[in-house]
């Protein structure tokens, strides 16, 4: 009987396009999927040479696969999970190895880890960036956990994933969660990006009084210098976009609701949770919350109106000035989430390899810019860099766009445009290379009303002070 060098479990999009992939590198698969209109698809689409086969039968799936196993899940995270794990790991055979390429929460994946290492079998959790297409190209794929079934993987994920000059977008992330937890804080900077690039488009629809034309234009010259991009260049594409139900372009028809799965929230939450300030990854998550009251939005902007938004006097002066304050609030919020890796690999003993997670992050993911080419550079003269900012290199980029970065926001503050992303970004800057904060009254508050104590700056210890109260 033939056996099949991998199993995947999961024939959605994600999971068909991955499992093309593997098989067009040589590698037979066998695909299991509840729906047999999903089995069906499989084969129907293959094309002649790739050795793939779908079932509806989870005995049969296990029992075509080469030992030891090496499954890949691509189902949606949470309880689907539980639920394949339940049914699959009965039928496998000790050293089999289970691979979740979902976005499933990090400390799920350790649980799995640990119940699946008692039946002798190996679990990994393994983000995986690109969406569709990624998955059928070369997505950016990032492992962790397991040691030993990651060398077994290593040869196919190298071969399926994205390359930048010739390297492949994959590595080694770290121990036990390690993946889903990098993959995790990937999209908490995916979501930061996201909402600034909506905060310079607002600025030039607005106030540069732009359209989707000009739009296109401005997005595709920043694509083609330092900006260049995943997410400029497909915002470049959606400003082309028709309608084909009205006249006019696709994007001023799509309502201003933001949908959002978990990722963001689990970063911000983390980021709390271990103490790692994050604030543009933070104001994103709770900007998508926000643009969901929509009605509220409504009734709100009658109450209150708007001023009139005066043009600026020179537009190519304003493009310029938002794009670069677009860019260095981008490398901010990298510089957020780069920063909560750094914590959470001493605080969960990850190990996380940040000059790998930049590399890899070059290509095939959502997230790939070349301005990670200047990460990764930072990353190889101090592999312990614990903020980028702190970077010689990068502190040369940031000097030569900030004041634009602060014009920027001081242009939406005045003119009622709401800019939480390139606001946020700024003050954390701000705050972040300021020396002395005014921390120092707020201790005083603390101990004045709760005893809390302080520090000094003039001397070792802890001190408490029976503040004098003078109402009384
Ligand atoms: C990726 C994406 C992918 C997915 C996000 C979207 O790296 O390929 O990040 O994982 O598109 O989960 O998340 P939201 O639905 O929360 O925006």
């Amino acid at each position: 009987m033939e056996r099949y060098n991998y199993g995947m479990v999961g024939l959605g999009v994600m999971g068909r396009n991955l499992l093309y992939n593997i098989a067009d590198h040589g590698f037979s698969v066998a695909g299991f999927d509840l729906d047999e209109g999903k089995v069906k698809e499989l084969g129907d689409e293959a094309a002649p040479e790739m050795k793939v086969q779908g079932t509806g039968s989870l005995e049969n799936f296990v029992s075509v696969l080469e030992t030891p196993r090496k499954i890949i899940l691509m189902v949606p995270a949470g309880k689907p999970v539980d639920s394949v794990l339940e049914n699959l790991t009965p039928l496998l055979s000790e050293g089999d190895i289970v691979i979740d390429a979902g976005n499933s929460y990090f400390k799920d994946t350790e649980r799995r880890i640990a119940d699946l290492a008692s039946k002798n079998l190996h679990f990994m959790g393994m983000g995986v960036s690109g969406g569709e297409s990624g998955a059928r190209r070369g997505p950016s794929i990032m492992p962790g956990g397991d040691q030993e079934a990651f060398n077994l993987l290593k040869p196919m994920l190298e071969s399926i994933a994205a390359k930048v000059d010739g390297e492949a977008c994959t590595a080694y992330m770290g121990k036990s969660s390690a993946g889903n937890y990098v993959k995790m804080v990937h999209n908490g900077i995916e979501y930061a990006i996201m909402q600034l690039i909506t905060e310079a488009y607002d600025l030039l629809k607005k106030a540069a009084n732009l359209n989707n034309d000009q739009l296109y234009e401005v997005f595709k010259e920043w694509n083609n210098g330092e900006m260049n991009s995943f997410l400029i260049e497909i915002t470049r594409d959606i400003f082309q976009q028709k309608d084909d139900l009205t006249e006019g372009y696709l994007v001023d028809r799509i309502l201003d609701k933001a949908g959002a799965k978990g990722t963001g929230k689990w970063t911000s939450e983390q980021a709390m949770e271990i103490g790692v300030s994050i604030p543009t990854i933070d104001i994103a998550v709770t900007s998508r919350i926000l643009s969901a009251y929509k009605e509220e939005r409504v009734k709100a902007s009658e109450l209150y109106g708007k001023e009139e938004i005066s043009t600026p006097e020179n537009t190519e002066a304003f493009i310029k000035e938002v794009g670069d304050a677009l860019y260095l609030a981008t490398l901010i919020s990298y510089a957020q989430g780069l920063a909560l890796l750094v914590k959470a690999s001493e605080e969960y003993d990850f190990d996380i390899p940040l000059k790998d997670v930049v590399k890899i992050w070059r290509g095939g993911c959502i997230i790939r810019s070349v301005l990670l080419e200047k990460f990764y550079s930072a990353y190889i003269q101090d592999p312990h860099l614990s903020n980028i900012l702190l970077d010689q290199e990068i502190s040369e980029i940031v000097k030569s766009k900030i004041k634009s970065l602060r014009k920027t926001a001081a242009f939406a503050a005045s003119h009622g445009i709401a800019n939480l992303g390139m606001q946020t970004a700024l003050g954390y800057f701000e705050a972040y290379t300021t020396e002395s904060l005014p921390v120092n009254l707020l201790q005083a508050q603390r101990d004045y009303f709760g005893a809390h104590t302080y520090q000094r700056n003039d001397r070792e210890g802890v001190f408490h002070t029976s503040w004098q109260n003078l109402n009384h």
